[in-house]
């Protein structure tokens, strides 16, 4: 129609900036906002880290987005380790530094250097010196939450009043069974809590108080909602989006940002890999597809459990094994197993996991539930076994579990280890002809359908994606 003429003669005019450099669970999602806006007309530059680029630069190309690169002084990564080394903060703090002398130069310099001037900045969480530098130059800025909605309104609560949570869990020392509720959310119980407000993990204590900035500058913009974009949509989280008595913050759902980015012209000319040929030839939701995401590191005997779980199963499984910076062959986990696995399944070091899970062999997928596996499980229409680790994924795994109804979590043992037979229960409970199994089965399907229209034109994340542009053209022209 005419309004759609109108909306791609402006957003020509759009030149989106993104700052982000942090671990591929949160880069991701920002490739694909990039694909979807550059799909739309929108002119897109990533500035990240000269690390962070060369690391981006292993996966596919997006066409037509441009990157700005700076150092952070830390160009060949941020590894802290043992007192010598540098710790978060410090890097942190660094990064500020350097990274908003770079941004304000590379904004204020676009005319000069007969660039395309930036109409808004979107930044990664913990990164709001971004967005103050953006704003020093009268650009309208957006946060991209690359959690769901459930998670941000949790942490909310958390730095709003002591009362919602922290008291709570002061007294739940003595009270395990005590729930956590608030308002528009699912009861939760302290282990279905985001990991680092319970037990904040040593290396990175620096991102509740990272967390605890970030909200505070988010509620205290004076003149203007701050805005912030989720990778979700509406229907999948009606509650969250925004906090119920919050009136400071716009949340937008625009997701799932995977499935609106669509495929990138340069996807259709790479050969198809190995592993899809191998999924090819196996019968339909048949095959077990396994990965932790890019960060999790899994003890050895977990590893055999998992192997041997598999090999028990009876099904053909797809096992992403990342291989380990720096670990010599003699300690490769699963050598004892290798001969069989590779008989009854595929293991690879990476996938396309997008594809994977859209390829109609996979029938289930263990997951450590980050919110990017997540997403695409659901979307893809594929049930799961959800065993969390860490962050958010304590959480997302009872909203897969207890309100989408599209997985079960694995129980663990005393030592906290996930056993073979516990894998294969699950399994059978997803994979399985019972009830209960038909039914997650059903909900996945109609989950994957929601998602689809979400993002389809007309659906829910299109028209907020859509309003959020306008609104953006309206500040900047
Ligand atoms: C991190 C946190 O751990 C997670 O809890 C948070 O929600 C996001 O940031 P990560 O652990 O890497 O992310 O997990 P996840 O969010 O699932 O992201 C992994 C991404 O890597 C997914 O987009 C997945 O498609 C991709 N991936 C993973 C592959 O493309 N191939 C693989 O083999 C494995």
């Amino acid at each position: 129609g005419s309004s759609d003429i109108n909306l791609r003669a402006f957003v020509d005019e759009h030149h989106f900036l993104f700052v982000t450099f942090t671990a591929q669970g949160h880069i991701n999602p920002f490739l694909q906002f990039a694909k979807r806006l550059i799909g739309m007309g929108v002119h897109v530059t990533l500035a990240t880290s000269v690390y962070m680029h060369r690391c981006m630069n292993k996966t596919t190309p997006i066409t037509g987005l441009t990157f700005a690169t700076f150092s952070d002084g830390f160009d060949d990564g941020f590894k802290p380790k043992g007192d010598a080394n540098p710790k978060y903060e410090e890097y942190m703090s660094e990064l500020k530094r350097r990274g908003s002398e770079y941004l304000a130069h590379l904004i204020s310099s676009a005319k000069e250097e007969g660039r395309s001037p930036f109409t808004c900045v979107v930044h990664t969480p913990l990164l709001e010196w971004a967005a103050e530098v953006a704003r020093g130059l009268h650009l309208p800025t957006a946060m991209l939450w690359v959690q769901p909605a459930t998670l941000f309104d949790i942490l909310y609560y958390y730095f709003k009043d002591d009362k919602y949570i922290k008291n709570k869990l002061m007294n739940q020392k003595e009270n395990p069974s005590g729930l956590i509720e608030l308002p528009g959310l699912p009861p939760l119980s302290t282990r279905e809590l985001p990991s680092f407000l319970v037990s904040p993990p040593e290396a990175y204590s620096f991102i509740l108080p990272g967390l605890e900035e970030q909200f505070k500058w988010l509620l205290q913009q004076p003149n203007s909602k701050s805005v912030v974009l989720v990778n979700t949509f509406q229907e999948l989280e009606p509650q969250a989006l925004p906090p119920l008595d919050c009136n400071d913050i716009d949340m937008i759902a625009i997701g799932p940002l995977f499935l609106s980015a669509g495929k990138d012209p340069s996807d259709k000319a790479s050969p198809r890999e190995e592993y899809i040929e191998w999924l090819d030839s196996k019968a339909e939701s048949s095959v077990i597809y396994v990965s932790f995401g890019s960060m999790c590191v899994l003890s050895k005997r977990q590893m055999g459990e998992i192997a041997r779980g598999l090999l028990g199963s009876g099904r053909p499984f797809l096992w992403v094994v990342r291989e380990r910076e720096g670990q010599g062959e003699e300690e490769d986990e699963l050598r004892e197993y290798r001969k069989e696995l590779v008989e009854k399944g595929k293991i690879v070091g990476w996938c396309k996991q997008v594809e994977v899970l859209s390829h109609s062999s996979v029938g289930c997928f263990v997951t450590h539930c980050g919110w990017n596996s997540s997403v695409e499980s659901l979307a893809s229409g594929v049930p799961m076994v959800g065993f969390p680790q860490w962050a958010d994924q304590n959480t997302n795994g009872k909203l897969i579990e207890d309100v989408w109804k599209i997985g079960v979590r694995v129980r663990v043992n005393n030592e906290r280890v996930l056993e073979s037979e516990e894998i294969r229960r699950c399994l059978d409970v997803v994979m399985g002809s019972g009830e209960k199994g038909e039914e997650l089965r059903r909900n996945a399907k109609e989950w994957r359908e929601l998602a689809v229209k979400a993002v389809n034109q007309g659906g829910s994340s299109d028209i907020n994606l859509r309003a959020f542009l306008d609104e953006v053209g309206a500040r900047t022209s």
